[in-house]
């Protein structure tokens, strides 16, 4: 009998994010008061005319199976979308639906990497990328960044970070978790490397409306030549506060699409049905909530910057997106607080949690253990009461 698992899986590691937020979730059921700054959800409610589109769904509509890359009415709004949002042209058969972008990134790098692919990956990064690489059975290839360079790609490190092996490069912007956002010459002289070495650019867009100063470009409308290249992943979660509904699409050229069409088609086949009507409401209708969600990000984002600014011992840069800040912490490493001797970011993540009972993700998770990261998208009154705990702790 041969009982061995799956090598591949087995070195696969539980995502630190979720983690930490599941442990702080926990304290709290125990009845301790512990003020989370973990989340990677926008803690409003997904707004009202979208919620009701989900129960017209129910009340009205067949709620079977749909195609296996999305309703066409879907597919249809998410074109519309990327015409109006990043003037993109592309026809329902360019787009795939799935359960979130987390599926839809994974679907991207399943349908182009073979084995020994390298992908190319900017740290800090987003916890999953590495993971998702490995699932495809190629190297994510991390490519360290500077804090004095907004975390953004260095364009002569990158270009010589290409080998002949390199599939693809995963671009960010906004930045989960830094908050940078790549401005249009940064992203030209991206696509220009793309093209030059003939790889693709895997452009995660999930961020895109949470953007505080200047507006998102998508690098996949410089041209044909960079669209073919580009898969563009998107999705309703952090725009629309609709995490759990789990919708993400992507858009690529037709031969990719249709790859991973046929492989959704044999492994989850359609995402939820009735979450599918609501994100058609989501795109065409008001998005006034969504502009009164941003200027509560952008009055919280500049708060929390100039508290850890005021703190000794910690620091960070103005994030110009997404909802999270990246906090210097290497003045703390190495010291003793209350007995408690820090030498790492998971010590410092440990430290705030016992000793102060706010909950941070800690830097190593993003691949850089100088920083923790902390997410915004909790109430004014949380960051106040968050950051009081946290400067008492490290005084
Ligand atoms: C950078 C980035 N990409 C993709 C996702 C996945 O979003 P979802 O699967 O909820 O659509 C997240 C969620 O945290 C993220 O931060």
């Amino acid at each position: 009998m041969n009982t061995n698992l799956s090598r591949k899986n087995t070195e696969i590691t539980a995502s630190i994010t979720l983690g930490i937020t599941a442990k702080a979730k926990k304290m709290v059921a125990d009845g301790i008061d512990v003020i989370s700054f973990g989340s990677g959800e926008p803690d409003f409610r997904t707004p009202k005319y979208i919620r009701d589109a989900a129960i017209k769904a129910i009340e009205e509509e067949s709620i079977g199976y749909t195609p296996s890359a999305g309703l066409p009415q879907l597919k249809k709004a998410i074109c519309e979308k990327f015409k109006k949002d990043n003037n993109l042209d592309f026809n329902p058969e360019n787009i795939v639906v799935s359960n979130g972008a987390k599926h839809s990134l994974n679907n991207a790098l399943q349908a182009i990497c073979n084995p020994e692919d390298e992908v190319i990956v900017a740290a800090p990064y987003w916890v999953s990328y590495p993971e998702m690489i490995k699932m495809a059975d190629a190297e994510p290839i991390i490519l360290d960044t500077r804090e004095e360079n907004e975390f953004k790609y260095d364009m002569k490190s990158l270009e010589s970070a290409i080998t002949d092996k390199t599939k693809a490069i995963i671009l960010t912007s906004p930045n989960n978790p830094t908050g940078a956002v790549y401005d249009e010459s940064e992203l030209r002289q991206i696509a220009e490397i793309a093209i030059k070495h003939n790889i693709f650019i895997i452009s995660d867009e999930i961020y895109e409306k949470l953007i505080y100063d200047g507006k998102h470009v998508s690098i996949a409308s410089f041209g044909d030549e960079i669209k073919d290249l580009t898969i563009v992943i998107n999705g309703m979660s952090k725009a629309y506060a609709m995490t759990g509904w789990r919708i993400g699409y992507l858009a690529a050229n037709k031969e990719i699409a249709t790859i991973i069409n046929n492989v959704q088609s044999h492994y989850t086949s359609n995402p939820n049905t009735i979450a599918q009507y609501a994100s058609i409401e989501a795109l065409r209708g008001d998005q006034k909530p969504i502009e009164d969600m941003i200027k509560a990000f952008d009055e919280r984002r500049k708060y929390i910057v100039e508290r850890i600014n005021s703190i000794k011992g910690l620091s960070c840069k103005m994030p110009k997106g997404a909802f999270y800040v990246m906090i210097n912490i290497s003045e703390c490493l190495g010291k003793s607080f209350n007995g408690f001797t820090v030498n790492s970011s998971m010590d410092f993540a440990q430290y705030l949690l016992d000793n102060a009972k706010v909950a941070v993700i800690p830097g190593i998770g993003f691949g850089d253990d100088n920083y923790m990261r902390l997410s915004y998208a909790t109430s004014l009154e949380n960051i106040k009461e968050g950051l009081n705990r946290i400067e008492k702790a490290i005084r």
